[in-house]
């Protein structure tokens, strides 16, 4: 999960890394009053998830209380990379800023370890420095096990060439930056700029976080941190329901178990659908083992309920879960849905291979279901699918 500047700045607070006041606001006149606090002069800055805000446009200074809501009139709404600007944070304006750096802590998935990146040349065009000049971007690997103690921090510092007069406050800066990104469970934290202001103090006047949402279970208070408003509902909903959802944007449901199988059978439905007009898969759904009839239902519940949706494809391969048990959970499902007063109304096709799968199929068709179809190969019922989801 990304987070806003704001919420990094807070998490920043919380573990010591230096960052001036601010705050957050969605209507532009609020702006005065957070203005007038500060001094009468502020800072706004557009609060979207993607980079480069400043040279959009999205950070302004104001040096007035009714520049600030003039700013955030023009900042509220506006477009950047494909993002609404929702929120302004109205922050306190930094000193006169001496010098801009940039400092990071991130993981590096393809060295197998975290990475330090610190740059002396940051500000809004490190990405440039760091193509054209890599040599004044250090990179530090870090050991999971040793972290960052203040004579790691020294080594960044050293190996960045910080001046002599910020390097201890940059390496405190460093030390902290390496909680937040450990006690916060993050994937990155970045300042940028990390500034020296003319009193020779160094700041954090802009944070990028990325906190693992595998490690949400230990942090109750992440939950507050989503972006309820840029959530897509059917997501939100299949969360709820503790379902691994993803909503793409095909027409074509799909109901697997195990990850695996779910993507190939994404690949077979993209590919049987080019025959059939070009249909696409509409998410990716993984119910898992042990797929009982409630989480059937539930999957089922949240594919249906897709406007999109116009076939749906469940493809079963009986491990440790055996195809009866599968048949009974969607004969159950579609029952259970009748009875919440769901209308199904959506063609589904079947394929169960594996353990007990000639039982499996026999309930099927038993119970024959108008809606349900029985495919016994994974190419016929994804390019049946695909049919059917091209007819509709
Ligand atoms: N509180 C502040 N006071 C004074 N100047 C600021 C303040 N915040 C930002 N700035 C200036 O504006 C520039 C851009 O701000 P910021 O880094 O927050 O946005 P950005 O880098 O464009 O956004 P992103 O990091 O998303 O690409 C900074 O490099 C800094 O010079
Ligand atoms: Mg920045």
């Amino acid at each position: 999960m990304d987070l806003f500047e704001y919420q990094a700045r807070d998490l920043f607070a919380k573990h010591g890394v230096p960052v001036l006041a601010g705050e957050v606001i969605d209507t532009p006149e609020a702006a005065r009053e957070i203005t007038e606090r500060l001094g009468g002069k502020s800072v706004v800055k557009a609060q979207v998830k993607v980079g480069g805000r400043g040279k959009a446009g999205g950070v302004k200074l104001a040096a007035t209380a009714d520049e600030a809501v003039a700013r955030a009139t023009d900042i509220l709404g506006m477009d950047i990379k494909g993002h609404t600007v929702h929120k302004v944070m109205i922050a306190e304006t930094a000193p006169e800023i001496v010098e801009e750096y940039y400092v990071s802590f991130l993981l590096d998935r393809a060295n197998r370890t975290f990475l330090s990146i610190a740059s002396v040349e940051g500000g809004m065009e490190i990405e440039e420095v760091a193509a054209n000049r890599p040599e004044a971007v250090a990179k530090t690997p870090i050991d999971a096990i040793d972290g960052v103690d203040k004579a790691k921090a020294q080594e960044i510092v050293a190996a960045a060439k910080f001046p002599a007069e910020v390097a201890d406050q940059v390496a405190d800066v460093l030390v902290s930056l390496w909680e937040v990104f450990i006690k916060e469970d993050a994937l990155l934290v970045e300042v940028n700029p990390l500034a020296k202001v003319a009193s020779g103090q160094v700041i954090a006047l802009d944070g990028k976080v990325s906190l693992d949402d595998n490690a949400e279970f230990r942090h109750p208070d992440f939950e507050e941190l989503h972006d309820k408003a840029a959530a897509n509902p059917l997501e939100a909903a299949a969360k709820a329901k503790g379902l691994n959802y993803v909503k793409l944007d095909g027409q074509v449901g799909i109901i697997g178990n195990g990850a695996g199988l779910v993507m190939s059978t994404l690949d077979v439905v993209a590919y049987a659908g080019e025959a059939h007009g070009g249909v696409k898969p509409a998410n990716f759904l993984d119910i898992g083992g042990g797929a009982s009839a409630q989480v059937m239902a539930n999957g089922l519940e949240i594919i249906l309920g897709d406007p999109d949706v116009r076939s749906v494809f469940v493809n079963v391969f009986g491990g440790i879960t055996a195809c009866d048990e599968v048949a009974n959970g969607i004969v159950q499902a579609l029952k259970l849905l009748e009875d919440r007063g769901e209308q199904v109304t959506k063609p589904l096709v079947v394929r169960l291979d594996g353990n007990n799968a000639e039982l499996g199929r026999k309930i099927l068709t038993d119970a024959a279901h108008p809606l349900v179809q029985r495919v016994d190969t994974m190419d016929g019922a994804a390019d049946k699918a695909a049919e059917l989801a091209a007819a509709k």
